[in-house]
């Protein structure tokens, strides 16, 4: 492993000793301290984010290491033109690791081409986001107990959301998934995730628009927020923005061991009464995100405690 540009450039043993290498960090921080000593990370975000670049940027920190980049392409020399290419091969003088986001699909896969040190996809257009993944993967582990035999909803937009892209690639290849596609038409998951991820892997789905009739059979809801930022028009968005509200009343039927997830930002579509229920999991996949990205650092940088 050198570089993590797609969920499946893991294999289910790679992502459970980066899931294992987490829950050590969680149990045992100190004797993480210093493990990344002298090393420096560059976090080159093109594209807004507060969780993906903050908790790289405070994984890194946590490790010993230090941390340089730019939030947003205006702030960088691509505002003047620079490519992608360039602008890694810069980087790489300065950095021992790179995570990037770039509102481009495949950018960082580019990147990956042109550099000697590893690139991590930070989210690539509407593409995929591994790292949300892994996230979302050590939270599924540790809130429901287990990476198999679970039924899971994926509510909202399921077109533009990389999130749910990436999570639906990696689950693919766990036994006993089941999972319920929850959207308007609009926003349907791309067929390319049906054919050649679900299709292929045997895996068990359907395609519904009511979240309130899914919900008793849910162990995992994956809640997502509609993407303002890759509609073509306006009222688009704003006609189908709000389809989807979790609330209070939508949650009587649900199992009390359901863990709700969100990649977040939350924007409508889960009232704030929803965060103090037991099953609200969004805040601490959130701090989780930061020890996985700690394990993924360490991987993918060679080292060992
Ligand atoms: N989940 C996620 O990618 O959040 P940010 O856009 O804030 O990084």
């Amino acid at each position: 492993m050198k570089h993590l540009i797609d969920p499946m450039d893991l294999t289910t043993e790679e992502i459970s000793e980066i899931l294992d290498l987490a829950d050590d960090i969680i149990l045992n921080k100190e004797k993480y301290s210093q493990i990344c000593q002298g090393k420096k990370l560059a976090t080159l975000f093109f594209e807004p984010s507060t969780r993906t670049r903050l908790s790289f940027e405070a994984a890194m920190m946590e490790l010993g290491g230090n941390v340089l980049g730019f939030s947003s392409a205006d702030s960088s020399s691509a505002s003047k033109g620079e490519s992608v290419r360039d602008t890694v091969r810069v980087v790489e003088c300065y950095a021992d690791i790179i995570a990037m986001r770039h509102p481009k699909e495949g950018a960082p896969l580019l990147a990956s081409l042109n550099v000697d040190i590893p690139i991590i996809n930070a989210g690539d257009g509407g593409h995929n986001h591994p790292t949300q993944t892994l996230t979302d993967l050590l939270t599924i582990r540790r809130e429901v107990g287990r990476l198999d035999h679970f039924t899971i909803g994926f509510c909202g937009d399921l077109k533009f959301g990389r999130t749910v892209h990436s999570l639906i690639k990696a689950l693919s290849r766990y036994e006993g998934i089941k999972i319920v596609l929850i959207s308007p038409n609009e926003l349907k998951v791309p067929d390319y995730i049906k054919t050649d991820i679900l299709d292929k892997g045997n895996v068990e789905y359907i395609e519904v628009k009511s979240l309130e009739n899914s919900m008793p059979e849910l162990d995992v809801l994956y809640m997502t927020r509609v993407q303002r930022e890759r509609f073509f028009n306006e009222a688009d968005y704003v006609r189908l923005k709000d389809t989807y509200i979790l609330d209070m009343n939508k949650l009587q039927n649900a199992k009390e061991e359901l863990a709700i997830l969100h990649p977040l930002p939350r924007v409508n579509e889960i009232s704030v009464k929803v965060d103090d229920d037991k099953r609200a999991k969004y805040f601490v996949q959130a701090l989780y995100g930061k020890y996985v990205r700690m394990a993924l650092i360490m991987k993918l940088l060679g080292l060992e405690a």
